[in-house]
């Protein structure tokens, strides 16, 4: 797990976006499979990805992408359905084909079904090239609340007390929140060829820390990308103050900016 440090918002938002560059470029005509999330921790970065869309000739026509998860009972047009907050916040801005960009039906008759054909459709699709997360304070990645098995695959979930308080900002009120959701699963984000997780702010630092240095273990879901070998962790100060770890992850950056003569600032 390579975890970065950043000053601000912005240039964490550069290097998340720099990923999501590398592989659209390298995917070519064929096009990159893309994992979103939602929430408002990768926003810096999709308004980088618009920007250099629009200014810089960066085209998504060729890819495609899969969310990782949507509330049930939320049809795609609701204000806070994820199908919408993805549209609104990224799709809408870059020449992704708005058909390719494809999440699960919070309205289906049996969400377990729908669950099922989601997950097999994101293998059917040759799995995902590069998947972006954020991170819930309580530790879940999409909505892999904590007792997850680390092997889940893509299925109904019930949101966590900690959770529907979280999200319940977007809503009226808090009993506008929906109690479940179809969500990817633990095992199923995985499966990504690579995966950039962003995170901001002090009510983060618990769930980055664990996520980075505990042990793995479904009380923190996150802890289970310890498993994959290209995480990129791109955090601010606020979310690394509870890392002990915090000087080695800047010496390690400043070594290897320093042989590769990138620098990220
Ligand atoms: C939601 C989403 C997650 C997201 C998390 C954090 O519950 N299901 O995918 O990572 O909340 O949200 P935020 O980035 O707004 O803090």
């Amino acid at each position: 797990m390579e975890i970065i440090i950043v000053a601000d918002a912005d240039e964490g938002a550069r290097i998340v976006a720099d990923q999501f560059e590398q592989i659209v470029r390298e995917a070519g005509s064929t096009g990159a499979t893309l994992g979103l999330a939602t929430g408002s921790s990768p926003l810096p970065a999709y308004r980088e990805l618009i920007r250099r869309h629009r200014h810089e000739g960066l085209s998504f026509a060729a890819c495609r992408a899969f969310l990782l998860d949507e509330y049930v009972g939320l049809p795609a047009g609701h204000e806070q359905s994820y199908h919408r907050f993805i549209r609104d916040n990224f799709v809408s801005g870059i020449d992704i084909d708005d058909a390719a960009v494809i999440s699960p039906d919070g309205t289906a008759d049996d969400p377990a079904v729908e669950a099922a054909r989601y997950d097999a459709g994101i293998g059917a699709a040759g799995g995902v090239d590069l998947q972006i997360l954020g991170i819930g304070s309580n530790g879940h990645i999409a909505f892999n609340e904590p007792g997850s098995s680390l092997a889940s695959r893509t299925r109904p979930v019930v949101l966590a007390e900690s959770t529907i308080a979280d999200n319940s900002r977007y809503f009226e009120t808090r009993e506008d929140v929906p109690v479940q959701a179809i969500s990817q699963g633990l095992g199923t984000i995985g499966e990504a060829r690579r995966i950039v997780l962003t995170a901001s702010g002090q009510n983060k630092a618990e769930a980055i820390a664990q996520m980075a240095e505990g042990a793995v273990s479904a009380r923190w879901p996150a802890t289970s990308l310890q498993l994959h070998p290209e995480v990129t962790v791109v955090v601010d100060e606020a979310a690394a103050s509870r890392l002990e770890l915090a000087d080695y992850y800047r010496h390690t950056r400043r070594i290897v900016d320093h042989h590769t003569g990138t620098g990220h600032s």
